[in-house]
C-alpha cells in the first residue's frame, strides 16, 4: 500500500533558539504548524513571550536553528519579502491614529492591503459599529483593543501574531477574541498567541517560557553562543 504523503507544515520551527538581551529565551524548540494550528506562548512578564513573536515576525533572527515556511527559512531575503506578506501583527502598540475616525483608522490599513467592504462589518462584529464616526480619542483601552482586533479581521491575513490580545478587553471581548480566533482557524488561518492570561484555544500547543531576569551576559552565554552558525 503507498505512503500517504504527509504534507509539509506551513510553519516549521526547526531546533530553534532565541537570546534576548544577552539571555537564552527558548532553547532549541522544534515546533510543527499546518494550516488551521495554534501555538500559544505562555509565561510570566519578561519570560521572553514578546521576543519570541518578534522573532517569527522576522525582526530578530534566531541565535540557533531556523524559522520554515513552507520549507523556506524565513531569513532569506526573498522568502521573507513573500513571508512578511502573510503576517497580521497584533501589539500593545495599537498604531491608533487619533487624526483618523474608528472607522477610518481600519479602512486606511484595508486601502493599503488593496481590499475593500470588511472593515465596517468587522468594527460590527466587534461591537465597535456605533462608534464607526466617533474621534478614537473616546475610545477606552478594551474599545481600542476591539479596534485592533477589528483592524485584523479587516486586512484578512493569513497568520495571526497576537501579542497579549486580551489585555483590558472585558468578558464579553474576550469571547469575541476567542471566537474570531477560531473562525481564522477554521478558513485555515494560523495563531501565535503570547498571553500571560489564559484564553480559550481549542487544540492549540502550547509553550510554557520559565521566568527571566535581566542580567549581564556570562563567559557560559558566551560559549553558549559559539553554537551559533
Ligand atoms: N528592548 C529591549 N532591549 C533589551 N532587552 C529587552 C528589551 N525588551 C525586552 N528585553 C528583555 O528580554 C526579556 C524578554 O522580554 P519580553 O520578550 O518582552 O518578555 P514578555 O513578553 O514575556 O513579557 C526580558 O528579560 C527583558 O528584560
Ligand atoms: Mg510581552
Amino acid at each position: 500500500m503507498p505512503l500517504r504523503k504527509v504534507p509539509l507544515p506551513r510553519i516549521l520551527l526547526d531546533n530553534v533558539s532565541c537570546m534576548r538581551n544577552a539571555q537564552q529565551i527558548l532553547r532549541h524548540v522544534n515546533v510543527s504548524v499546518h494550516d488551521g494550528g495554534a501555538l500559544v506562548l505562555m509565561g510570566s512578564n519578561g519570560s521572553g513571550k514578546t521576543t519570541f513573536l518578534r522573532m517569527l515576525a522576522g525582526f530578530s533572527k534566531p541565535s540557533a536553528g531556523q524559522i520554515l515556511w513552507n520549507g523556506h527559512d524565513i531569513t532569506n531575503s526573498g522568502v521573507f519579502q513573500q513571508y512578511k506578506l502573510q503576517l497580521n501583527w497584533l501589539s500593545l502598540k495599537d498604531a491608533i491614529q487619533d487624526r483618523f475616525n474608528v472607522l477610518e483608522n481600519i479602512l486606511w490599513f484595508e486601502l493599503l492591503e488593496g481590499k475593500q467592504g470588511k472593515s465596517l462589518p468587522a468594527l460590527e462584529l466587534m461591537g465597535l459599529g456605533r462608534l464607526a464616526k466617533e474621534k478614537t480619542r473616546m475610545l477606552s483601552m478594551g474599545q481600542r483593543k476591539r479596534l485592533q482586533l477589528a483592524r485584523l479581521l479587516a486586512i484578512d491575513r493569513p497568520i495571526w501574531l497576537m501579542d497579549e490580545p486580551s489585555v483590558a478587553l472585558d468578558d464579553e471581548g474576550v469571547k469575541l477574541l476567542e471566537y474570531i480566533i477560531a473562525e481564522h482557524r477554521k478558513q485555515g488561518g494560523i495563531v501565535f498567541v503570547a498571553t500571560h492570561l489564559p484564553i480559550k484555544i481549542e487544540d492549540a500547543m502550547y509553550l510554557r517560557l520559565p521566568p527571566r531576569f535581566p542580567r549581564r551576559m556570562t563567559l557560559v552565554d558566551m560559549l553558549d553562543r559559539a553554537d551559533i552558525t
